[in-house]
């Protein structure tokens, strides 16, 4: 089976780790955690960098860090992954959704002005599979509705907009380390940001709210999100290789695009949005209309065929457990509703070798024949 992802573990991975084995630390207190900090939030021209337990949990606590809460609403695409609306809805606030753009998957910027009402206190933008969203309109929109803006830049390591790194554009942005991103922590996240009021709640959301005049007394209630030393190790020794990561992946990108180009039956994903070359954190397809099954169908004929998939994002406004709460009733995002049932993405990781690439691109080929209407 060709795996959809494996990471790269051999730069300095193994002997970062075994320092934090010989000093002992591997808690949060070790070293490496401000390191991989401050190193990290340089990359990406932040000034404060929080290192936390994952993706997910960076968005709860930016979102808890901005002080949204009951009754405001915040905007974000319907296609993104659940910890986007989980971190809204847990803080109490009400996420409102936009549809995704056909060809690079990312939020429509122009839905986004259409649902601004007056309750509406920012905007979270989400960078999806590896193309930026258009930040200019969407900042200018911010400014101008007085909008707070985090951006989940969770896939986009080493991307670059208009030649500003992602994760320099929100208030306050999230990255997230999970083994398939292009710098793995094997599970981590990270909130960056320029404010220095933001990155201490950060810090104090992160560390269960304790005061720091007298520990164990707390005026509310925070988390126990930190990293470990050990995971700031692994990222340290990541980051060092972000652009070797980063160009491995455009020729990963370039290759299946070879390869598949012209393919009857199947959406490739585009090799530039305005200002931004893919970095293809995967390489997403849609099936169009031609193909008599949809991504279901298709990925599990791949996987018999030994090649993995997975699926693309659900819609937030079709998930169950949003709905059962009374939200988004009677809305339909017909972008995101279509690519959702149409859409999969290939191996995609980083430890993929070219043999691997021709073989699923030639069994995705041959797998299209079989259900070509
Ligand atoms: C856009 C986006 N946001 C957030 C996350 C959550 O990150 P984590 O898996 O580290 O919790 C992911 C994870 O893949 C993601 O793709």
């Amino acid at each position: 089976m060709i795996p959809v992802n494996e990471p790269l573990l051999d730069g300095n991975e193994r002997k970062y780790l075994m320092e934090c084995l010989d000093t002992g630390w591997i808690s949060s207190e070790g070293p490496f955690i401000r390191q991989f900090e401050e190193r990290f939030a340089a990359r990406v021209g932040r000034r404060h960098g929080v290192a936390v337990s994952n993706g997910s949990v960076a968005l709860d606590a930016a979102v808890v860090a901005l002080g949204l809460g009951a009754g405001d609403e915040v905007i974000l695409p319907t296609f993104t992954i659940i910890s986007c609306a989980a971190a809204i809805v847990r803080a109490g606030a009400v996420p409102v959704v936009v549809d995704a753009d056909p060809l690079t998957f990312n939020m429509d910027v122009a839905a986004v002005e259409r649902r601004i009402t007056p309750r509406t206190k920012a905007i979270m933008v989400v960078h999806i599979y590896g193309l930026p969203v258009e930040m200019e309109p969407l900042l200018a929109l911010a400014r101008r509705h007085g909008l707070k803006v985090i951006e989940d830049a969770a896939e986009m390591h080493g991307q670059t907009h208009h030649g500003r790194p992602c994760g320099s554009f929100g208030d306050i942005s999230t990255f997230s380390f999970y083994p398939n991103k292009h710098v793995t922590t094997g599970e981590g996240g990270m909130i960056v940001t320029d404010d220095p009021a933001l990155a201490a709640r950060c810090q104090s959301l992160r560390n269960l709210c304790f005061k720091p005049e007298q520990r164990f007394v707390h005026d509310e209630l925070g988390w126990n999100l930190r990293m470990t030393n050990l995971q700031a190790a692994l990222g340290l020794a990541q980051l060092e290789r972000l652009d070797e990561f980063v160009a491995r992946k455009r020729r990963m990108g370039a290759l299946y695009t070879e390869l598949l180009q012209g393919t009857p039956g199947v959406q490739l994903p585009q090799p530039k949005a305005p200002g931004a070359d893919n970095i293809y954190w995967v390489f997403p397809l849609v099936l169009d209309d031609t193909v008599g099954t949809d991504a279901k169908g298709m990925m599990k004929r791949l996987a018999e065929r030994g090649v993995g998939t997975r699926p693309f994002f659900w819609p937030m406004h079709e998930q169950p457990v949003l709905r059962r709460m009374g939200l988004f009733e009677g809305e339909s995002h017909p972008v995101a509703e279509r690519i959702a049932r149409r859409g999969f993405y290939v191996p995609s990781g980083m430890a993929l070798s070219e043999a691997q690439i021709r073989q699923a691109a030639q069994t995705v080929r041959e797998v299209l024949r079989e259900f070509t209407l």
